[in-house]
């Protein structure tokens, strides 16, 4: 049995590693989270109390890491700032948390030599034109557009930097777009799906022709064991299940789905800066590491994500107020 730290784990991504996890290994797991706006600690609620701890903390808070990452055998490190509208609007607390953060905690892995997992994201890439034949792929250069994007990047420059510079054992993934429940109400599809179970019509950024690459969190989860068992240290991996699809076909899916007319929606200010389309090529990980996908029908997962959201209002309903007067103040 493994003790495992994950930050970031009352997130979205962050808390179904944790149910996924506690479900399917014997691996201890302590979550360290600062629970920002991001974070909900009913997002771990019921989890065995012989096998769950839970610690209210920054990861910029270099006393409380070391004590922590020195208490585990592995770290995987899923806190950061992660929204680009909100990067475009403040971009401090995204270098804060994901720079000095990832720093702060890469220093403690190295006193220690304690193993890390890194998750990173598809976006550090940048963007691919709609008709381009290539995805991502582990060799593609780095060239991220937005505060967010750019100083995740920067992260993943630093953990390789502390892999070869002091031999940090250390792995990174990227991953493409996630959807499922526990995901907050600023994002795409929660946004969507409970503006309509508000009775507030879809909001599309632009003309709506923007790629995204959409994998089930719970495959992100696998993906993140299998590398954390069987990863190469000091190597990166992408992880992504061919899940392509614009932003209007899942907006007129998720209002067919629930019962709406398919044009029910409205087009609002595009993004500053957005990139037009993600797509991932995970043969690595598949061919390498032998990770399969298990969520490969969207419809199926965008349903059952639908009905999630229908069943917890009580986890959304206190975030979507601010985060629609956000959006409102700024035409979105
Ligand atoms: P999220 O915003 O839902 O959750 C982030 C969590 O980190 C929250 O619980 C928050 O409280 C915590 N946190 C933030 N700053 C902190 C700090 N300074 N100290 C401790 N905890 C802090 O994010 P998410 O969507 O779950 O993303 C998790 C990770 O996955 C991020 O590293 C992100 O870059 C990456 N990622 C996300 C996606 C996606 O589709 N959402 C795709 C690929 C990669
Ligand atoms: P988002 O969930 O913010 O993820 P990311 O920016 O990391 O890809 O947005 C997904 C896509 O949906 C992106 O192209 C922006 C677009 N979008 C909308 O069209 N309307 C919205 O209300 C939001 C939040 C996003």
């Amino acid at each position: 049995m493994s003790r495992l730290l994950v930050t970031g784990g009352a997130g979205f991504i962050g808390s179904n590693f944790v149910h996924h996890v506690l479900d399917h290994t014997d691996h201890h797991v302590t979550v360290l989270d600062a629970l920002t706006y991001a974070g909900n600690r009913a997002s771990l609620e019921g989890l065995p109390e012989d096998r769950f701890a839970f610690e209210h903390g920054d990861i910029t808070d270099a006393e409380l890491v070391d004590r922590l990452v020195g208490e585990a055998d592995a770290v995987v490190h899923y806190a950061a700032e992660s929204h680009n509208d909100n990067s475009l609007d403040n971009p401090r607390p995204f270098l804060d948390t994901n720079i000095i953060g990832t720093y702060t905690l890469l220093e403690a892995a190295r006193k220690h030599e304690t193993r890390f997992h890194h998750i990173s994201t598809d976006e550090v890439y940048g963007d691919l034109e709609l008709d381009d034949p290539e995805r991502f792929s582990e060799s593609t250069p780095y060239n991220p557009s937005s505060p967010y994007s750019s100083t995740k990047a920067g992260s993943d420059l630093l953990v390789r930097a502390w892999v070869r510079s002091f031999g940090v054992q250390a792995t990174i993934s990227n991953c493409s777009n996630n959807y499922g429940p526990f995901q907050h109400v600023e994002k795409f599809i929660p946004r969507q799906i409970t503006n309509v179970i508000r009775g507030i019509r879809p909001k599309l950024y632009g003309a709506g022709e923007n790629v995204r690459d959409w994998i089930h969190a719970d495959d992100h989860s696998s993906a993140v064991l299998t590398i954390l068992d069987r990863g190469q240290i000091g190597e990166t991996y992408l992880i992504g299940a061919d899940g392509e699809k614009n932003n209007k076909d899942v907006v007129e899916q998720i209002l067919t789905t629930m019962g709406q007319p398919a044009d029910a929606y409205d087009h609002v200010t595009d993004r500053a800066g957005h990139d037009l389309r993600y797509a991932i090529d995970s043969t690595r990980l598949r061919t390498e590491l032998g990770w399969q996908p298990q969520y490969q029908d969207f419809e199926a997962g965008l349903g059952a994500t639908i009905d999630w959201y229908r069943e917890n209002e009580a986890w959304w309903a206190p975030a979507k107020d601010a985060t629609e007067a956000f959006y409102a103040s700024k035409g979105q």
